[in-house]
């Protein structure tokens, strides 16, 4: 991180942000943008496709979901290609992937080219999910880290409401192409933005580019003290290289605990039930008592979709000043809460039957309340926050790898619960399904509270030489922010 010990250890200079700087935003905020569209849009599209293909529900339960696992390949591969070819490249490929994915869906002949056009956009979006959030963290300062990283989750959000939003206006035409290709316009832009833009002075003083990194640095932050910082990031970097950097040095003894917190943040974050409710929320609202398909597009368009999109700037906003740990375990506390109380409401909307014509049931009204509360706390808590700890955790020499595997770990998490949601509500019921995501809500909080360090206000550097002083974790473990 380039100007980090700067601003860390002498005089910061918090005003001024460099035009570089708000270009990496924008790079940040596409990348975002086609994560969350790609999230929400196919709720809308799978009428229209069912229609025209006539599939089985098989085949559009993988046409749904293959775009998870084509993410997973994706972001796998995205850690190994980040550290080889940098972080712009990276960037630039998954465009260019995800551009060519979003056409061969809109002009799909048929089911089996669109399930090929899924799969290479989940491929995109999971070389972007990798090597966005990297390149931001590495190229923001230390007192904006966490909110840059934060900005990409609220473009999350920002792509997810305006594929809910696209749908509604589209849905009752059959404009699922269109639905489809749109997504092609935002990382068209994403190729544009990032074009102009350096690699992060991190990676080129990997790549043994100090002339290139300097350049990157005074480009991003003018008032840099260019050389003493290059020299800072080059000894954490020799630091590193006494070990190799491969797959068996991700998963060495030494990187453990960083590796074990990362992953499991980002299998909770997927436990806890967010995609389960962003995939299905028409299908809840309709058994919480939205009858008509209006109704229940308006209800996920505003109580999940917008209200997901305000509660993320609340994250944004605080990430830095609150530190991670607080906002973790005051999120996860809302979300159990809130998870119980839907529980409990299904329980008594399935003992009595609802009026036809729509909402006529308190219970149905706390579902709604329950849900908006639920999104509201996981958007300024596991949403955001999971990314940024991800992103910053893991030491220079591992940190492609080590991120791609926690970034392989969400998908293959939210592939498992969008995939089986339906099914396990068949078998043990929404209740059950509900206070099972509550039970996750509960094992986030004692292991955030136990074993996972504060991470606030210390540089990237700090946080490396941390994870070789067990009394220094200890110390931040016990931090509250
Ligand atoms: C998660 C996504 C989720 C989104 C919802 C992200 O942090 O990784 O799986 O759909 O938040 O806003």
């Amino acid at each position: 991180m380039s100007q980090t010990e700067q601003n860390v250890s002498t005089a910061p200079n918090k005003s001024k942000i460099s035009m570089a700087l708000l270009a990496v935003g924008l790079v940040i905020m596409l990348a975002g943008l086609l994560f969350g569209y790609d999230q929400g849009v196919i709720s809308g599209a799978l009428d229209g496709i069912k229609k025209d293909f006539h599939v089985s529900t098989f085949l559009l339960e993988v046409i749904t979901s293959w775009v998870t696992l084509g993410a997973m390949v994706g972001a796998l591969i995205a850690g190994a290609v980040a550290d080889r070819l940098g972080r712009r490249w990276t960037i630039l490929l998954a465009s260019v992937l995800f551009t060519i994915g979003a056409l061969i869906e809109a002009f799909a002949p048929n089911a089996a080219i669109l399930v090929i056009g899924r799969l290479v956009v989940g491929f995109g979006v999971g070389v972007a999910s990798v090597a966005a959030p990297l390149y931001a963290a590495e190229m923001a300062p230390t007192h904006l880290r966490g909110r840059f990283v934060s900005l990409y989750q609220l473009a999350i959000t920002v792509g997810i409401f305006i594929a809910y939003l696209v749908d509604y206006i589209l849905s009752h035409s059959s404009g699922w192409r269109a639905m489809l290709g749109v997504s092609a316009v935002p990382a068209v832009l994403l190729v544009l933005a990032m074009l102009p833009l350096p690699d992060s002075p991190r990676w080129y003083m990997t790549a043994n580019k100090r002339a290139q990194a300097a350049k990157a640095l005074a480009k991003v932050a003018p008032d840099a003290n260019v050389d003493a910082e290059l020299d800072q990031i080059q000894a954490a970097i020799d630091e590193d290289s006494k070990s190799s950097q491969s797959w068996g040095t991700v998963f060495s003894k030494q990187w453990r605990t960083p590796l074990i917190i990362g992953i499991t943040l980002a299998v909770l974050q997927q436990f806890t039930g967010i995609n389960a409710i962003i995939y299905y929320a028409n299908q809840i609202f309709a058994a919480a008592g939205f009858k008509s398909p209006d109704s229940q597009s308006l209800a996920t368009l505003w109580a999940i979709g917008a209200v997901n999109v305000i509660a993320t700037f609340v994250a944004v906003a605080w990430v830095d000043r609150f530190g991670r740990k607080p906002l973790l375990l005051i999120g996860s506390s809302g979300m159990f809460i809130s998870l119980v109380v839907v529980g409990a409401m299904f329980l008594k909307l399935n003992s009595h039957k609802v009026d036809a014509g729509g909402v006529t049931t308190g219970e149905g009204l706390i579902t709604l309340v329950g849900l908006v509360v639920f999104i509201a706390c996981f958007a300024f808590s596991l949403g955001p926050i999971v990314w940024t700890v991800i992103n910053e955790i893991f030491p220079a020499e591992v940190r492609g790898k080590a991120v791609a595997a926690a970034t392989a770990a969400n998908w293959l998490a939210a592939w498992a619960v969008s995939q089986f949601f339906l099914t396990l509500v068949d078998w043990i019921g929404q209740t059950g399904v509900f206070w099972l995501f509550a039970g996750f809500c509960v094992v986030t909080f004692i292991f955030v509270r136990q074993y996972m360090p504060e991470t606030k206000g210390r540089s990237l550097e700090e946080i490396q030489a941390m994870w070789s002083s067990p009394a220094k974790v200890k110390e931040a473990v016990a931090e509250r922010g």
